[in-house]
């Protein structure tokens, strides 16, 4: 589900050493200079994307985010990582029903991945 892939934007920024484009957003970018793209800027941009900072499910051109980059060096398992915010059960829709949250996420240190490194939840087989 795209919605929950541009909200969350795992990958917070990539960087690119002196890009083809020598200029960019009205700045010059001279040889060697380094440009970060903020995915996660992007993805709650307001000009680009109707109340960014809502969780919209079923917002329309939902696939249109930044999360996965753009451009040839855009993600080639967009699909791949898609197929477990479609169906974190595998399938099982009964085990779905007994995933219940017990307590809060703890986040990851890093200000590369928007991670999570721990989520109790009890799931009743
Ligand atoms: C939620 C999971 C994922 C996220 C958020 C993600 C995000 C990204 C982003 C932002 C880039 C762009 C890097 C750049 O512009 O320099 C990228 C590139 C890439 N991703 Fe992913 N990715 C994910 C999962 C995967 C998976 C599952 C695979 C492979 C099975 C994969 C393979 C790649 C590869 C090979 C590239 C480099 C493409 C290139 O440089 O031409 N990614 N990914």
């Amino acid at each position: 589900m795209s919605e929950v892939i541009r909200y969350q934007t795992p990958v917070i920024h990539m960087r690119r050493t002196r890009p083809a484009t020598p200029e960019l957003g009205g700045k010059a970018i001279k040889q060697g200079d380094k440009v970060v793209m903020w995915y996660v800027s992007g993805n709650r941009d307001e000009g680009a994307i109707d109340e960014p900072e809502r969780f919209v499910v079923g917002r329309p051109r939902a696939r249109l985010h930044l999360a996965f980059g753009a451009g040839i060096h855009r993600c080639v398992g967009d699909r791949l990582a898609e197929m477990p915010a479609k169906d974190p059960v595998g399938g099982d829709p009964e085990a779905q029903s007994c995933a219940r949250d017990r307590g809060s996420a703890g986040a990851l240190y890093s200000n590369f991945i928007r991670g999570i490194r721990s989520l109790p939840v009890v799931i009743r087989t």
